[in-house]
């Protein structure tokens, strides 16, 4: 039996939740069995799988075809699926109707991007059954306005805005909320207030979990490592061994470190 949302929040009361990216069935089984809580089907399946610079160029088409995949050698981790750049945000009916097609690919819940422009479209999808982890802080499907994928949040005008998104989001109905790339102090003023699951990348350990692209730490991903990623391959031994660490290494809270949040840049 798959993980409900209530088995989370159990598991939460007591320990981290871990989760990785994940985008195919061999993949699904590793991780399953290292005891990996949540897989998201992300869309960096874009650089990490197709190649590309950024998330953009993936179609609704190329996830759902990930997450069958995912969803067929999964037996209980709890499935997010990414509605990727475009799919969503054009209506709350375009994000229904898109969200219907993930989650019967197999997807538990979908993932979007954005703060309060985002929040009405969340309302709308939890209203009609579809479970939503929202993201915010470094949201990577808005690179070019961001004009990169640089930390959020450090200065008060820019802390603020994360964090009424944060809320925004949850207010709206969103049972999960991955915060990425903002600075630890801002993680933890969202940690204080939250009221769905908050998932951490470059945000603090005080997280109710964690997720890391699994690529990034398996060190397979080529070019500069962000901050937040520790490669857990790199002491050698093999892949099963690396993703029991890392979900150890989560579970317990041991990461991410000091040297893998952002300390004093706000
Ligand atoms: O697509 C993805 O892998 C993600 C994670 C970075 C959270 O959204």
């Amino acid at each position: 039996m798959r993980y409900t949302l209530h088995d989370l929040r159990r598991f939460a009361a007591t320990r981290k939740l871990a989760s990785l990216t994940c985008y195919d069935a061999s993949f699904a089984g590793v991780l399953e069995d290292a005891g990996i809580d949540i897989l998201l089907v992300g869309d960096s399946l874009g650089m990490v799988i197709q190649g590309h610079s950024s998330t953009l160029a993936v179609t609704l088409g190329d996830v759902a075809y990930h997450t069958r995949a995912v969803a067929r050698r999964t037996r209980t981790a709890w499935i997010i699926a990414d509605l990727p750049f475009g799919s969503y945000q054009a209506s709350p009916e375009q994000a229904l109707r898109n969200a219907v097609e993930l989650m019967q690919a197999g997807a538990d819940m979908v993932k979007l991007e954005g703060g309060e422009e985002m929040a009405a479209t969340v309302a709308f999808l939890v209203a009609r059954g579809v479970p939503v982890c929202g993201h915010v802080g470094l949201t990577p499907q808005h690179v070019q306005t961001l004009g990169g994928y640089r930390i959020q949040g450090k200065d008060a005008a820019g802390a603020e805005r994360v964090l009424a998104g944060a809320r925004a989001i949850q207010d709206a109905g969103a049972d999960m909320l991955v915060v990425e790339a903002v600075p630890q102090a801002l993680a933890e003023r969202i940690v204080a207030q939250r009221r769905a699951l908050i998932i951490g990348i470059g945000a603090s350990s005080g997280c109710d979990g964690q997720v890391l692209v699994l690529h990034d730490m398996l060190g397979i991903t080529p070019g500069k490592r962000p901050r937040f990623v520790k490669d857990f391959l790199a002491d050698g031994g093999s892949i099963p061994t690396a993703v029991r660490r890392y979900v150890e290494a989560v579970r317990s809270g041991a990461f991410p470190g000091p040297e893998h949040v952002y300390l004093d840049e706000h």
